[in-house]
């Protein structure tokens, strides 16, 4: 299996509880290697434009509101299979649904405040990463 690169959002949700450590701790513990990292506020804008292909949901106004409400912490990760691997260190979208010590499983408020975000294919990554970080600002 190829080492690849995926993109992680700490939503506001978890950096409100102060949970930015926590999360990354989660993160590296299942093998991945945070190469970027910066802590951001998105403007509606931009929330916009990185969720368009969510755009016709009805939850995608609210999911906009939701992750402008506080800063995020955008992350790029690399691992084996990064992708896939950081996806079940998240576990399902709804938290309700997700594996026992998944992160949304012991730490998401909702299916909305989900304390993560990730890439979902190889293709959305490199995608989701120019989106957020110039080649210069990921270190290995
Ligand atoms: P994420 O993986 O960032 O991708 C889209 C986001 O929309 C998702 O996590 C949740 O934050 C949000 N979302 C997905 N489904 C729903 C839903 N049914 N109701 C509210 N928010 C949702």
């Amino acid at each position: 299996m190829a080492v690849t690169r995926t993109l992680s959002i700490i939503k506001p949700d978890a950096t409100r509880r102060n949970l930015t450590g926590r999360v990354t701790q989660m993160l590296e513990e299942a093998g991945l290697r945070v190469v970027a990292s910066k802590r951001i506020r998105l403007t509606r804008a931009q929330a916009e434009a990185f969720y368009a292909v969510h755009r016709e949901r009805p939850f995608f106004a609210s999911l906009v509101a939701f992750m402008t409400s506080g800063p995020v912490v955008v992350q790029v990760l690399e691992g084996e299979d990064a992708v896939a691997l950081n996806r079940r260190v998240m576990g399902a979208t709804d938290p309700a649904q997700a594996e026992p010590g998944t992160i949304r499983r012991e730490l998401a408020e909702s299916i909305e405040a989900n304390t993560v975000h990730g890439s979902d294919s190889d293709e959305n990554a490199a995608r989701e990463i120019a989106f957020f970080f110039s080649e210069i600002e990921i270190v290995g």
